[in-house]
């Protein structure tokens, strides 16, 4: 008897290991497909290009490449002081970040043709999103027993939930997103900010008394829970009182109660979820996600991105908690580099810089499809514009009418995609999106 379970466990053990070296030889053929000598290429010229960017503009940031084509590595000068510590680790933050710019440059390149605002049409198209997603968007949601009454969630949600997207991509030329940084009392940008098509503010910033450094045109706001939660408050910054204010977490009965009651008139959305990694995961970086899926062009103004970083205030307030200031500028600085967004600040103030050696349109897209084969991202260096849907779903489009309104960019996208709105879907393995096409 013992020494047939003996081999039993033999067996077993043995067919486990088995497994073990099929999946980690398996999983190591896969890591890096084969690329093509172009895809190579392009790559090789994105980090060539790349690096030389950030030692162009990055007032004294300099790039390296790191283990792969992929990686690179930022690193600011060994003098740089090093102020923000870690809560939890106490540690102060370091001086060198490593970035994956494959990962970069095909996600970041996908948001410009998606759709960020939540929509009816996002929810009944996602397989079972009532049940599995509408409820994560509604506070205390988990009591909602999985939108069981679904009655109840749509009228929960139902204020801040278009039928379909209010915006498309490259709706609007040139953005300027305003971060909240005290930097900003430093130079008079505000007649240059409103000079934008669109600005988009963040939270509580307050424009009054504020305009010859901050502009007084706002077109929307992104807010984060606790701004949301006093949108009462929140409207009576912009006088116009047309702001579109835009929530990145949850909608709350608070909030609801609101919009019927005072009322608010404003237009208010929650914005769809998309993941970016470990970087910066704050309000800023959903502005600028935001303008890079309606706008050709995104200029950023009022984030902490000039060397000698102290501590963090914002320039209607006394100084405040902030949080990774050093690996926040590498990100933005890499965003600039590739060619995603162009930094102002007090060192960087002249409207018409040019932010030198941008990789070339080109570049980038050709580097886009090469990383897309790396990452095995769903449809990747597909023809089809429609590759990269992993779920498609047919609808009858009641807008599609009031397109020929709109600017030659936008139709000449709603051509390219044929009529399709993309949604990015979080968390979905090869970044696949959620595509409505017209029935
Ligand atoms: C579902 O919610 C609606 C709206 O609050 C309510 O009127 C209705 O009674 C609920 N239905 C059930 C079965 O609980
Ligand atoms: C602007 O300044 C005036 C006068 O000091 C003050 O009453 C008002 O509350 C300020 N507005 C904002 C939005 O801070
Ligand atoms: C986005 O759309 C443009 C056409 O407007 C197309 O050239 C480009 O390849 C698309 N990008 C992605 C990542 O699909």
């Amino acid at each position: 008897m013992k020494i047939l379970k003996l081999g039993l466990l033999l067996a077993l053990a043995s067919g486990v290991v088995a497994l073990l070296i099929y999946i980690v030889g398996v999983s190591s053929l896969y890591q890096f497909p084969r690329l093509s000598d172009e895809d190579f290429e392009a790559l090789q010229s994105l980090q060539s290009s790349f690096q030389k960017c950030v030692s162009a503009n990055g007032l004294g940031l300099q790039a390296s490449s790191g283990k792969d084509v992929c990686q690179v590595t930022i690193n600011f000068p060994s003098n740089t002081v090093s102020k923000w510590k870690d809560p939890k680790t106490g540690e102060l933050e370091g001086l060198s970040f490593d970035f994956n710019l494959c990962e970069a440059v095909a996600t970041w390149e996908q948001v410009r043709n998606s759709t960020t605002i939540l929509t009816k049409e996002f929810i009944d198209a996602l397989p079972n999103g009532w049940e599995d997603y509408a409820w994560r968007r509604i506070n205390k949601g988990i009591l909602l027993n999985n939108c069981k009454n679904r009655t109840l969630c749509m009228e929960k949600l139902s204020l801040v939930l278009p039928e379909i997207p209010p915006y498309y991509p490259r709706q609007f030329d040139r953005c300027a997103v305003i971060g909240n940084s005290g930097d900003l009392l430093k130079t008079k940008f505000g007649k240059e900010i409103d000079g934008y098509d669109v600005v988009i503010r963040e939270n509580g910033a307050p424009i009054q008394n504020y305009t010859d450094f901050v502009g007084r045109k706002s077109t929307f706001r992104l807010l984060n829970r606790g701004s949301a939660k006093a949108l009462d408050k929140v409207v009576e910054l912009d006088e116009t009182r047309k702001e579109v204010l835009i929530v990145k977490t949850t909608i709350h009965d608070i909030m609801n109660k609101m919009i019927r009651e005072i009322p608010i008139k404003n237009p208010v959305y929650l914005m769809l979820g998309t993941s970016f990694g470990s970087a910066a995961k704050g309000t800023g970086l959903k502005a600028l996600e935001f303008a890079l899926s309606i706008c050709e062009s995104v200029d950023m103004y009022g984030f902490t991105v000039d060397p000698g970083y102290k501590e963090w205030t914002r320039y209607f307030s006394e100084s405040r908690k902030g949080h990774t200031p050093l690996h926040g500028r590498t990100y933005y600085q890499m965003m600039e580099c590739l060619g995603l967004i162009k930094i102002h600040s007090p060192m960087r103030a002249d409207l018409n810089r040019v932010v030198k050696w941008l990789p070339s349109r080109e570049t980038i897209r050709a580097a886009r499809v090469a990383s897309e084969k790396i990452l095995r991202r769903v449809g990747a260096a597909s023809a089809d514009p429609l590759g990269a849907c992993a779920i498609i779903k047919k609808q009858v489009k009641k807008s599609s009418v009031s397109l020929s309104s709109h600017k030659r960019a936008v139709i000449e996208h709603q051509r390219y995609v044929r009529g399709a709105t993309m949604y990015p879907l979080e968390r979905s393995p090869g970044h696949g999106l959620l595509c409505s096409v017209p029935a």
